[in-house]
């Protein structure tokens, strides 16, 4: 049985749901990837906090013993920020190890950086978590709509804010209540200024930006306008004339010129994006081959982000297990079933 070590940076919302994840599709990863994942560490700062279901002996607060442990390949990046995230993804990159993050603040500020070190290196960097949480769209604007000119990528990719305007239009909340849900059900970023004020959204919409227009988009060139301007008596008056308040990202590419914002905007109440509620998210893209696509599903919280840092996981251990040429990416059908039809 071959083994693959991970060590997990943080131990929070997303750590904890991917560690929680990890045990119970022990026996299905095995079968997926025909190797046993073993969460060897996870790095905190606080090693005395207790955290349910995580035992504590894996718990550690220096870095050096994971970066220096030769036995773990993949570093699984859910600290947030930059640093010294930038630094941790860095030098796992420069160290041999796969790195798997979801971790948009340093992917839209950083991205070019960390991608050329994965690529001098040679080593997988996947962030599928990064944008839209459960929902694929990294993978799909990579790959599956690779074969369009897209010029449009638009949406609401923010949870915590569609959260508070959903039980601001729906129950009448008042704002600073929704938020303060939001935050305890865990869709809300450690600095929930992020969230409000649409930098969060920016910080997506940029990444999305950058790999559908092949270009490179950074947070410090989205417009952003986030919802604490919004009152209720906004909401009520959209409500009346069939309308509600969505904070949208949007990309557009027209002719070579791109333009990234986000912003609260009116939605027809009958438009398909009016539907998506609570921290659920949705995705539009437009290509010139393939017109339009949506992709919708829960863009916060635990267990669906979870899902997606573990999609990335699994993906990186394929690649690990599998040895038909060596090349990162490779998608042969070894990787899938060669593993299983040697048992
Ligand atoms: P969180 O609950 O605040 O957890 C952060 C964890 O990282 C904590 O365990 C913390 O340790 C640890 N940590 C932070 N700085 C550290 C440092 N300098 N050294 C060692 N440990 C450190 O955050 P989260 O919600 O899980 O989010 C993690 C990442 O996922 C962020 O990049 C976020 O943007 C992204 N993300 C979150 C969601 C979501 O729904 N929450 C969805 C998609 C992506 P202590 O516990 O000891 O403080
Ligand atoms: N704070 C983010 C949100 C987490 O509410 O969408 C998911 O990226």
């Amino acid at each position: 049985n071959r083994v693959i070590n991970a060590a997990i940076l943080g131990a929070g919302t997303v750590g904890g749901g991917v560690y929680k994840l990890a045990q119970a599709m022990e026996e299905d990863i095995f079968h997926k990837t025909g190797a046993r994942l073993v969460i060897k560490k996870m790095l905190v700062r606080n090693v005395n906090k207790e955290r349910k279901g995580i035992p504590s002996e894996i718990l550690t607060d220096d870095w050096n013993s994971i970066i220096n442990d030769p036995e773990i390949d993949i570093i699984v990046e859910l600290m947030g920020g930059i640093t010294p995230a930038k630094k941790y993804v860095i030098e796992a990159l420069n160290a041999g190890k796969q790195v798997v993050t979801a971790n948009k603040d340093l992917l839209a500020e950083y991205g070019e950086e960390v991608m050329s070190a994965a690529e001098k290196s040679g080593n997988d960097l996947q962030f599928e978590a990064a944008v839209a949480g459960a929902i694929p769209i990294i993978r799909p604007l990579k790959q599956s709509m690779a074969g369009n000119h897209i010029t449009e990528v638009m949406g609401i990719v923010n949870g915590t804010t569609n959260y508070i305007l959903t039980k601001m239009t729906e129950k009448g909340m008042d704002y600073a209540d929704a938020l303060a849900e939001a935050t305890e059900l865990g869709y809300a970023e450690a600095d929930p200024t992020a969230d409000v004020e649409g930098y969060d959204a920016g910080r997506k919409i940029a990444i999305m930006a950058s790999i559908a227009f092949n270009s490179r988009v950074t947070f410090s060139q989205v417009y952003t306008e986030g919802i604490t301007k919004i009152s209720a008596d906004d909401i009520r008056y959209a409500k009346e004339f069939g309308y509600v308040i969505k904070l949208l990202g949007v990309a557009r590419n027209v002719d070579g010129q791109i333009e990234v914002k986000v912003h609260p905007m009116l939605i027809d109440e009958n438009h398909p994006l009016a539907t998506v509620k609570d921290a659920f998210n949705a995705v539009f893209v437009h290509g010139d081959a393939m017109d339009d696509a949506m992709f919708m599903g829960r863009g916060a919280g635990e267990m669906p982000t979870a899902s997606a840092v573990m999609g990335d996981i699994i993906d990186v251990m394929r690649d690990i297990v599998c040895d038909c040429c060596g090349r990162i990416g490779c998608s042969c059908y070894k990787k899938l079933y060669v593993k299983k039809i040697e048992e």
